[in-house]
């Protein structure tokens, strides 16, 4: 079948058959503009279990199969972040265009080196931070730049997951600042239209197994940018309550919020109180919309050069943004963001 715009669907090779790996398996396997070639996971029953659901689709154990095919134009990579630098690098010697999920690298300097070699193949590349794709972040974004709040003064992100994701993924997350506060990192700069002067970072821990992994669970970020406004992350690993993300920004002009959504918008009021539903069960849920939209936004990227809602700089600037923070963290002190870099 032809793709949406009339082109040839793009022939892909989707990586990793984990939590993220299996939301983009019914995005590629659901959308006329790709055709699911292999599914590749190093569990090769994982990854032949994939392919069982996508008619024409393989699953295998090693990627090198998949980058030796030449229907197979791009990869989408979902395995764990320690192995995408890796994965690009031969991706962009077989010539194939990679979407890989956030982050890059814990490294800012290893995105570099992927960026760098992927224009130098001459093939494209791009990370999936999703909640750019989110309809209602868009829209919030939108108001923003149209000047309906004003001047900003102060953006505030809040972000806490449901469930806390097992030690095994936690172990290799590349810790807190980078897996979990680089979401929240990159909607407060895309929103502020530039990168922070200062960023402030206090973190704890009250799950002891996270904390021998001399990690954190719960983190306040401050950012300063040049203009003045300024930008909290509140976050955290845990909420009871299901998945709590939200958004607000705050100008002289107004506010605009985008709240949580319940899984129904039943409200029921007693005199006993007023009850309505718990959020989203986790990411999957939320961010549905986002993930089949982002896939979707690939597509119009290699086929039509869309401009990427997440460019290179932007990648750079988060895993920069989260070593100042982990860093300012564990100092106890404020650091100078353009010092932090240049070092
Ligand atoms: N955008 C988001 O909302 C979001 C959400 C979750 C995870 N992620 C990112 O996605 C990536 C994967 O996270 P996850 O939670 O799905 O992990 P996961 O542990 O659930 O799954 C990873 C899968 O990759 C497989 N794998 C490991 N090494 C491989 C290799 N070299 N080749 C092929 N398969 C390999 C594993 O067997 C496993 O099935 C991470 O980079 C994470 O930061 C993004």
């Amino acid at each position: 079948m032809a793709s949406t715009s009339g082109q040839k669907p793009i022939g892909v090779a989707l990586l990793g058959g984990g939590r993220i790996g299996s939301v983009h398996l019914k995005s590629l396997s659901s959308s006329r503009n790709y055709e699911l070639l292999y599914t590749v996971d190093v569990d090769e029953a994982r990854a032949c279990e994939m392919a069982s659901s996508v008619q024409g689709c393989k699953g295998i154990g090693s990627v090198d199969v998949a980058l030796a095919d030449d229907r197979v134009e791009a990869i989408v990579v979902c395995t764990p972040t320690a192995t995408h630098k890796p994965i690009i690098l031969k991706a962009c010697e077989a010539k194939k265009h990679v979407f890989c999920e956030k982050p890059v690298s814990m490294q800012w300097q290893a995105i570099v080196e992927c960026f760098d070699a992927a224009e130098k193949a001459g093939i494209k590349l791009y990370c999936g931070y999703q909640r750019r794709a989110d309809n209602s972040f868009r829209k919030l974004k939108e108001t923003v730049a149209a000047g309906s709040v004003g001047t900003v003064h102060v953006i505030k992100s809040t972000s806490r997951d449901h469930p806390t994701p097992s030690l095994h993924f936690l172990r290799i997350s590349g810790g807190f600042y980078h897996d979990c506060a680089s979401h929240d990192i990159d909607l407060c700069c895309w929103v502020a239209g530039e990168a922070p002067a200062t960023v402030f970072a206090l973190g704890s821990c009250f799950n002891p197994e996270i904390a021998e992994l001399d990690d954190v669970d719960t983190a306040l970020i401050a950012l300063k940018f040049p203009s003045g406004v300024l930008a909290t992350i509140d976050i955290s690993r845990k909420a009871v309550y299901g998945y709590d993300q939200r958004l607000e920004v705050h100008g002289d002009a107004g506010m605009v919020q985008t709240e949580n959504r319940p899984t129904t918008s039943c409200v029921i009021s007693t005199a006993a109180g007023i009850a309505a539903d718990n959020p989203y069960f986790s990411f999957p849920q939320r961010y549905e919309q986002a993930y089949a939209t982002e896939i979707e936004h690939f597509y119009d990227y290699l086929r039509n050069d869309a401009t990427p809602y997440c460019s290179r700089v932007d990648c750079i600037r988060v895993a920069q943004i989260a070593d100042a923070a982990e860093h300012s963290a564990r100092a106890g002190a404020p650091v100078d963001f353009a010092q932090f870099i240049s070092q």
